[in-house]
C-alpha cells in the first residue's frame, strides 16, 4: 500500500529561519527533493514579505527551479492578492490555510477564523478558472500556544467548510507539536466523520517527539498522506516553541518498516537533507 509524502522543507521548513536563505540555496534544496521521488514539494508561500520576509522570493524560486514530471509544485496563499502571485509564478498547485482555534488565527493571519473563510470564498473561481488543484491546511488541531487545547469538534467543523469549499485534501496541523496518539486520536474521530480519510493529510510538528506516533495513529484512521519536512527543518513564525516539522527521513524509514511503499530514494533523501542542515546550521553559526 502506498503512502505519499507531501515534502514541506523549503516552506516550512525555511519560513521560520531568521537569516535570509539565499534564493539560490533554495533552489538548489527543491532541486535536490525533485530527484528523491517526492510526487508533492512546497516550495513557496505567497504571504506579506512583512509577516514572513522569508517566503518573500517564492516567485524567483518558482522560476528558478527545475521542474521535473512527476512533481508537482505547490504553494501556500493566504488571500487574493496570493493567489494572484502564486499563479503568476506559475504554481501547479494551491493552498489556503486556517486555523481551528481562534488564537492562532489571530495571530497566525489577523483575522478570526470566520473572517478567514470569508476571505477565501472569492479565491475559489480563480482556482478553478485555472484549473489549480487546492489544499487547505487546519492549524492546531489539538492545541493551541494562545487558546489551549482545541476541541475536537472545532477542527471537524473549520475541516467541513474547507472541504465543502473544493479543497481536495484537508491536511490536519499539529502546529506546535503537542498532540499525542490519543488527543490526535479524538480528533481524527471527529473530522473523518465529517471528511473521508482518503482527503485528510497530518502535518506533524516534532516538539514533543510524538510525531512519529501520530502518524502511526493516524494510519490506523486510514490516512495516506503525511507532511514531513527533510532533516526535521522548520516551525512556524507565529506559534512561539513549535518546532520543525517530522524529519522526512524518520517518516520513510517508519512507513517502509512498516510494510508502506513511500517511492523514496533514500540516497537521495540523505543527500537532500544533509544540505538543509548545512543551510540551517550556516543559520545559526551567525
Ligand atoms: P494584514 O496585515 O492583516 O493585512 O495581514 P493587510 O491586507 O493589511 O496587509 C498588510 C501588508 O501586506 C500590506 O502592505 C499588504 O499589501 C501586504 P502595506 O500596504 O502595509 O505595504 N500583503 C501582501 N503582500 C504580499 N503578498 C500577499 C499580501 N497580502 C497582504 N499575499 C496577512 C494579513 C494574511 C496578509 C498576513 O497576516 C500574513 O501574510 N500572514 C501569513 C503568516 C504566515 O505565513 N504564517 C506561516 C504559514 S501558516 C503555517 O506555517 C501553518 C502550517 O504549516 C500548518 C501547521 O503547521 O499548522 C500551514
Ligand atoms: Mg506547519
Amino acid at each position: 500500500m502506498t503512502v505519499t509524502i507531501f515534502e514541506m522543507s523549503p516552506r516550512d521548513g525555511l519560513q521560520n529561519e531568521g537569516r535570509t536563505i539565499a534564493t539560490a540555496d533554495k533552489i538548489k534544496l527543491v532541486n535536490l527533493l525533485s530527484g528523491c521521488g517526492f510526487t508533492k514539494i512546497e516550495v513557496a508561500s505567497f504571504v506579506s514579505p512583512k509577516w514572513v520576509p522569508q517566503m518573500a522570493d517564492g516567485a524567483q524560486v518558482l522560476a528558478g527551479i527545475t521542474r521535473r514530471q512527476g512533481v508537482s509544485y505547490t504553494a501556500l496563499a493566504p488571500n487574493m492578492r496570493g493567489l494572484e502571485a502564486a499563479i503568476a509564478a506559475n504554481t501547479d498547485e494551491v493552498a489556503i490555510f486556517a486555523s481551528a482555534s481562534e488564537g492562532f488565527s489571530q495571530h497566525n493571519i489577523n483575522c478570526s477564523i470566520a473572517e478567514s473563510l470569508a476571505r477565501f470564498t472569492p479565491m475559489l473561481p480563480v482556482v478553478r478558472d485555472h484549473d489549480l488543484p487546492l489544499r487547505a491546511y487546519v492549524s492546531c488541531v489539538t492545541d493551541c500556544p494562545y487558546d489551549g487545547p482545541t476541541p475536537p469538534a472545532q477542527v471537524a467543523d473549520v475541516a467541513a467548510k474547507l472541504h465543502a469549499m473544493g479543497a481536495y485534501e484537508i491536511s490536519l496541523g499539529d502546529t506546535i507539536g503537542m498532540g499525542t496518539p490519543e488527543t490526535i486520536s479524538a480528533m481524527l474521530r471527529a473530522v473523518s466523520d465529517v471528511v473521508p480519510a482518503a482527503a485528510l493529510a497530518g502535518h506533524y510538528h516534532d516538539t514533543q517527539g510524538r510525531a512519529l506516533d501520530n502518524i502511526a495513529a493516524s494510519l490506523d484512521f486510514g490516512l495516506r498522506t503525511f507532511d514531513a519536512s527533510v532533516a526535521g527543518l522548520g516551525g512556524c513564525p507565529y506559534a512561539p516553541g513549535s518546532r520543525g516539522n517530522v524529519a522526512t527521513e524518520d517518516v520513510v524509514e517508519l512507513l517502509e518498516r512498516l510494510g508502506y511503499v513511500t517511492g523514496i530514494d533514500r540516497a537521495a533523501l540523505a543527500k537532500a537533507a544533509r544540505f538543509a542542515r548545512s543551510l540551517v546550521e550556516q543559520t545559526d553559526a551567525l
